[in-house]
């Protein structure tokens, strides 16, 4: 039975047009391409739209020390971005930017729709303002001395020292981070967003749908901690659009960013003239809308979008799917390492198709987040995609080719592409569940049986006899046959070996065609599709990535001030708790205090240099209420090996010792005992 059409619009998160895209954005976008190009493959219609999010702070005060104006920038970026995406075979319908004519309409009629609803209040509010630049900070453009730590060099949001999160006003000795010179607080007059208001419309758009469970967690948090009004003003100078019937007044980057999903939608529509903008936005739309975003933007996309919408008379989203962030070999992106890997650098060096299986691989419909292991990418890679899928043509396809006239037989026996249509819903439903790593364990559980076949039917030395030169044939034909199958269902994948086999097979891979009889096809000669994993090249990815070190991402980024009392933005949104993957990060080792002394001026501190069986480090901790330092000397303790250093005001502190208990005078340190030796690893 023919499926309904569906009208659908997937968005992925539009970048920021101040850096390049890496492989942590690829992740989404790879992710959305996946999903959109299944649903096209199934005959829906599916828009995937995107845009470069060109507006706000960062983007003006970067373009000034390029001494070029915003628009250029964002222009230069933007051919940068879309020529990464192209090359990674993403498919947008459309890309533009949020500096745009449509954007700028959107935003204007979205905003006066909702003041005329009510939903936008004014307050004048104190800030700090930069006298030499005459601008407001926000709040990663102040830097000074952490309150609580007394670290140097803070942001005016949190500590990187010792993670207290505070406003920029409770900084010791602040300086703009533009000019340096110190602020003066100043007053003005801000608009606010009334989302208190839609709570009722909130919670029954959560519950709604089917959202993620995390996402609906998350959620229930946010209504506990109580919705805030949100501040969507900026004063100028600011690079954005001017807020109507308020001179001076731009709105702030994320008011008008979400509603960029609309104007590039808008953008098509005007192009293709066969599109209706209303028939996928009006409050009665049928049509569906998704937006795939990454985990820090959840409360944008699930708070202040609906309601903004909901309060504007437009629909609300249909769903929001988000995923988790990726690490690489284990840990965050670092530049150091040489894992902060841009799209580009990783293009220069390897087949987009790895990294795109890689991802679907792993991928699944919750928010973890995805390790990108370098060793182990290769690996899967080869196993999968050049031993398994790959191979399963060039062993077979040389003697169709050769021996029969380029032709496929008339299969005799069709019960194992019968076991491999049979897996089609299967594998569509985890595609439509954005279970992707689902769908390539179950694509390549047939390439195995298919591989198998092949190994034990020995084509190679059937050829050689003439009795059996027709049963040559049908196993050929057959291994071809699964092949076919195999590539119509990594389709949505791998877009470019997908076009490779329809120019080898002489077909349109699509689901229709799925079932359909080749008897008698005749196919092109087999050329190589997919070179192995080359480990030198990954190695030399790693490599020009350390040497991208002097980038041009600004090291400031615009800051996701959403006016609550606590940022729920400050803090990873879902890490409650931590995977297994996270404690086996810990490298704990045991440790001889070899000294141990007071810390001047330190109520509770104390300064250690452990011994780890050979190197020595130097750490602070707060246990001085329950030891004296003398007693300490010589015992042994476990300690945080490979905790990244902090500086703190008396010093560098180099790790972390454990102890147990309750705390206060109550702590206990291990006494030396056999066994145990510095340096020893904890399991
Ligand atoms: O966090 C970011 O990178 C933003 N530029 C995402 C914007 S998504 C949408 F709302 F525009
Ligand atoms: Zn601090």
């Amino acid at each position: 039975m023919a499926e309904t059409k569906r009208k659908i619009l997937a968005t992925y998160a539009l970048p920021y047009a101040n850096g390049s895209i890496h492989l942590g954005h690829m992740l989404g976008f790879i992710k959305t391409d996946i999903w959109s190009r299944y649903q096209k493959l199934r005959g829906h219609e599916c828009h995937f739209i995107c845009a470069d999010d060109a507006h706000g702070t960062p983007i003006m005060l970067s373009a000034q020390k390029q001494g070029i104006s915003p628009e250029e920038m964002i222009a230069a970026i933007q051919k940068e971005h879309e020529a990464d995406f192209a090359d990674f075979r993403i498919e947008f319908d459309n890309y533009h930017s949020t500096h745009s004519d449509e954007n700028r309409e959107l935003a204007s009629e979205i905003y006066l729709k909702l003041k005329a609803n009510g939903h936008i209040k004014t307050r004048t509010i104190s800030q700090l303002f930069d006298p030499e630049k005459s601008m407001f900070l926000p709040d990663r453009f102040v830097k000074g001395t952490c309150p609580k730590c007394k670290s140097e060099e803070q942001y005016g949001d949190n500590c990187d020292a010792c993670g207290a999160t505070y406003s920029p006003t409770d900084l010791l000795n602040p300086k703009s981070a533009v000019s340096g010179a110190t602020p003066v607080m100043k007053d003005s007059e801000h608009y606010f967003f009334d989302l208190p208001a839609f709570e009722e419309m909130l919670k029954e758009w959560t519950h709604s749908g089917s959202l993620q469970q995390e996402m609906a967690n998350k959620l229930n948090e946010w209504f506990e901690q109580g919705l805030q009004q949100w501040d969507i003003s900026r004063d100028k100078p600011y690079f954005g659009f001017e807020i109507p019937e308020a001179k001076g007044k731009y709105f702030y980057v994320w008011l008008d960013a979400p509603i960029g999903y609309m104007g590039s939608f808008k953008n098509l529509c005007d192009k293709r003239g066969d599109l209706n903008f209303d028939e996928f936005w009006s409050k009665d739309s049928t049509a569906e809308v998704y937006h795939f975003i990454g985990k820090d933007i959840m409360y944008f996309h699930s708070l202040f979008w609906p309601a903004m919408l909901n309060g504007s008379g437009y629909r609300e989203p249909t769903n929001v799917y988000t995923h988790g962030f990726v690490t690489v070999n284990g840990a965050k992106m670092s530049k150091s390492k040489g894992t902060f890997i841009k799209a580009r650098t990783y293009l220069d060096n390897l087949d987009p198709e790895y990294l795109r299986y890689y991802y679907a691989a792993k991928l699944s419909s919750r928010i973890d987040d995805l390790d990108l292991n370098l060793e182990d990418f290769a690996q899967r890679v080869n196993s999968d995609l050049v031993g398994k899928l790959v191979n399963l043509a060039s062993r077979t396809a040389g003697f169709i080719k050769k021996r029969f006239d380029g032709k496929l037989a008339k299969l005799e026996d069709t019960s194992l592409v019968e076991q491999f249509i049979a897996k089609k819903d299967v594998i569509a439903e985890c595609y439509e569940s954005r279970e992707f790593g689902k769908a390539m364990r179950e694509i390549m559980a047939l390439a195995d049986i298919a591989n198998a076949y092949v190994a034990e039917m020995e084509p190679w030395k059937l050829v050689k006899a003439e009795e059996t030169l027709e049963q040559t044939h049908q196993v050929c034909s057959n291994a071809l046959n699964l092949f076919r199958i195999l590539a119509t269902y990594l389709k949505p994948v791998l877009p470019r070996l997908s076009a490779d086999v329809e120019a080898f097979l002489k077909i349109e891979l699509t689901w229709e065609s799925l079932e359909a009889d080749f008897s008698g096809h005749e196919i092109n000669a087999f050329k190589v599709m997919m070179q192995r994993v080359d480990m030198d090249k990954v190695a030399k990815m790693v490599d020009d990535s350390k040497e991208n070190l002097i980038v041009t991402t600004p090291k400031v980024t615009e800051d996701k001030s959403v006016e609550q009392s606590s940022n729920p933005l400050a803090d990873d949104p879902i890490s409650d708790t931590i995977q297994f993957d996270d404690f086996a990060k810990l490298d704990l080792r045991i440790a001889r205090i070899a000294k141990a002394e007071h810390v001047e001026g330190a109520d509770k501190l104390l300064k250690f240099q452990l011994d780890l069986g050979g190197e020595t480090k130097q750490v602070f901790a707060g246990i001085k209420s329950a030891y004296q330092p003398e007693n300490l000397e010589g015992k042994l303790t476990v300690m945080v090996a490979n905790l990244a250093p902090r500086k703190m005001r008396f010093g560098i502190s180099e790790g972390m010792v454990l102890a147990a208990g309750p705390g206060g005078k109550d702590l206990w340190i291990l006494e030396p005992h056999e066994g145990a030796q510095p340096g020893m690893r904890v399991k």
